[in-house]
């Protein structure tokens, strides 16, 4: 029995970490259209983006939007970096 019950935690585990991934990214999407695109549009981030290593650019965008984004809370900001990160990515 203990044996299916962590086979069933090792199989949900990922599912319910993609599934809240999701949520983020919508949520960082409304974050984005709302306070954001006035500004400049997802394309322009994606263009500027590639000054920075892929795997740099999430650590660089949690330092500058603080000061940058007034008014965008803490998980905000994760939400806003998690649609920009996903909103870039390469298909
Ligand atoms: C009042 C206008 C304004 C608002 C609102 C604004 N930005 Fe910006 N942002 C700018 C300008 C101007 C730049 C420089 C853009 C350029 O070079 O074209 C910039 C640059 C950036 C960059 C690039 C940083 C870099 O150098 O890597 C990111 C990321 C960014 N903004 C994210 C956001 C996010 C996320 C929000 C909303 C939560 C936001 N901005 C809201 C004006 C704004």
């Amino acid at each position: 029995m203990w044996k299916t019950c962590i086979l069933a935690a090792a199989m949900l585990g990922p599912l319910a970490l993609s599934v809240s991934a999701a949520e983020a990214v919508d949520e960082g999407r409304a974050v984005f259209d709302a306070r954001c695109k006035m500004c400049h549009k997802i394309e322009r981030i994606a263009q500027i983006a590639k000054r920075t290593p892929e795997d740099e650019r999430a650590a660089k965008w949690a330092k500058f939007l603080p000061s940058h984004a007034a008014g965008v809370d803490a998980s905000g900001r994760e939400a806003v970096i998690a649609y920009m990160l996903s909103a870039i990515a390469p298909q």
